[in-house]
């Protein structure tokens, strides 16, 4: 068997997980990094297509992507996207990147081939060298590209799914049977739809690889929950074996579940660990926990460990670019930063953490629906389904029969999320301008080594939270 695919055993979970991070924050560099030290790294699967079109574009200059689609298993399916995507000596630096179509419900079989492969190779590269765990992070919200990009995933060896931004009740019945190479469907969240009318996503394994593919390891499903009440209808409905829990506190970077009672977080909206250890089931806690304080503190709760995103957000080898990780410590060494829980930002509708860039000045990147991710599917009239994302130009969202208020305040997270990668889209021959999501607390940058000459790596954030705790020092 190949090394890829051992299951590092789960008789001994680490007791760091680097939190998967979209997009392309927690890349196969930082996962590797991260895996490699013996903790579980985390790849963000979403807008992998993009990403891997963009670095194909961009002349791929260090090879890693030409290196793991020469490891896909296909070839004739890497290779169509090497043909199509691959620009030697990359594109001019000033020309737009050229874009895929946007993801809908019948997606063509070049675009689902480009979520199997791309997602393939972000695993494949994060596993390169060493037999960690690696697992991928996806969101439920995001639902057309999650059945290929599993498929993908699960090609390449994935140890974990970790799902969060919603319900994922269906997931674990669809690893199970993606294991077995058994056609899938994913029942699909669509505005207005009757009831009696169900829409739904279908995927076929056998479309895509021949008869004589092996079985596939099912990867084990932790799924992001913020309160207890959510773990237990997961653990009891969801459609098979759920392995773990990701125990996600609100001041997390990203998007966080939604207060319970409207505009303000309290202490409602804090998961009781008590009925969480009571599941029986391996728990993380994530949210402001990057301290060895906090990582004791957790395990005494039943934890086995914590789950980090923001800290190593800020390491050397997050897909930050590194212009940006500097400013985000310089904002906070200065006293001068600010995280917003930003309630309208996110067109998903969840609370969005957001910090504001100098060079942006409260500027949204761009009102140009090119991505699509997070478009919600709606059902028109005639019964056919339409999309339409509230953070696109008004006049297009009400034309589609959305309200104007519902436009009011939203930013283009997939364009300013690509942004912060440097993989921005060009317009009149500059990137459009970043949007940078991270975690309230920061305060790991008080202890952790790194400033503008020289970022902390992913080993030394390891290296700090594994430390020993300063007695009579509260956890974060
Ligand atoms: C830049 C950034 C992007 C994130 N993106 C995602 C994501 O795509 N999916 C997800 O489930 N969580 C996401 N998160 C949350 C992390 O996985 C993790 O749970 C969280 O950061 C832990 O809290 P901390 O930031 O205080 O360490 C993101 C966090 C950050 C900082």
């Amino acid at each position: 068997m190949e090394d890829r695919f051992k299951a590092p055993t789960a008789s001994h979970w680490p007791s760091i997980i680097q939190g998967g991070m979209g997009a392309g924050v927690s890349d196969w560099r930082l996962a590797r990094a991260v895996a490699k030290a013996g903790q579980m790294g985390v790849i963000s699967g979403t807008a992998l297509d993009t990403i891997l079109i963009r670095r194909l574009q961009d002349g791929d200059p260090d090879g890693a992507m030409r290196r793991a689609l020469g490891a896909f298993p296909y070839r004739e399916m890497a290779e169509r996207i090497l043909n199509e995507w691959y620009t030697e000596g990359g594109k001019a630096p000033d020309a737009p990147y050229r874009l895929k179509p946007l993801p809908e419900v019948e997606m063509g079989r070049l675009d689902e081939e480009l979520m199997i492969v791309a997602n393939f190779a972000e695993v494949y590269l994060a596993k390169e060298g060493h037999d960690g765990w690696v697992g991928i992070n996806l969101l439920e919200k995001i639902q057309l590209p999650t059945l290929p990009s599993l498929f993908g995933a699960m090609l390449a060896g994935v140890d974990v799914v970790i799902m969060g931004g919603g319900i994922p009740l269906a997931i674990p019945g669809v690893l199970d049977e993606m294991a077995q190479l058994r056609p899938v469907a994913l029942k699909l969240h669509v505005v207005g739809a009757d009831r009696s009318h169900e829409h739904k996503v279908e995927f076929h394994p056998g479309t895509h690889v021949p008869a004589s593919q092996d079985r596939l390891k099912r990867p084990c499903f932790f799924p992001v929950v913020s309160s207890e009440t959510l773990a237990k209808t997961l653990v009891r409905k969801a459609s098979g074996r759920v392995d773990g829990l990701i125990v996600e506190h609100y001041s997390a970077g990203g998007h966080n579940a939604p207060p319970r009672r409207d505009g303000a977080y309290s202490d409602r909206d804090v998961c009781s660990l008590e009925k969480i250890a009571a599941l029986s089931l391996p728990f993380w806690l994530a949210g402001g926990c990057a301290s060895p304080e906090s990582l004791q503190a957790a395990r005494s709760t039943g934890a086995e460990g914590v789950q980090v995103g923001s800290a190593f957000a800020c390491s050397k080898e997050s897909g930050i670019a590194t212009s940006i990780k500097n400013e985000i410590i310089e904002q906070y060494r200065s006293g001068r930063i600010k995280v917003i829980t930003d309630f309208r930002a996110s067109p998903t509708d969840y609370p969005f953490k957001r910090l504001e860039l100098k060079a942006n000045k409260g500027a949204d990147a761009c009102r140009v629906c090119d991505l699509g991710y997070l478009r919600h599917i709606f059902e028109k009239e005639d019964g056919t389904l339409g999309y339409r994302c509230p953070a696109a130009p008004k006049k297009n969202y009400v034309l589609k029969g959305g309200r104007p208020e519902d436009c009011e305040g939203r930013r283009c997270l997939c364009n300013g999320l690509l942004a912060t990668i440097g993989l921005g889209q060009i317009r009149r021959g500059r990137s459009v301008l970043p949007l940078v999501t991270i975690g309230d607390d920061l305060s790991f940058l008080d202890r952790l080594g790194g400033g503008a000459s020289a970022l902390p790596t992913a080993g030394d954030v390891i290296e700090y939270l594994l430390s020993s705790p300063e007695s009579g020092r509260a956890p974060n």
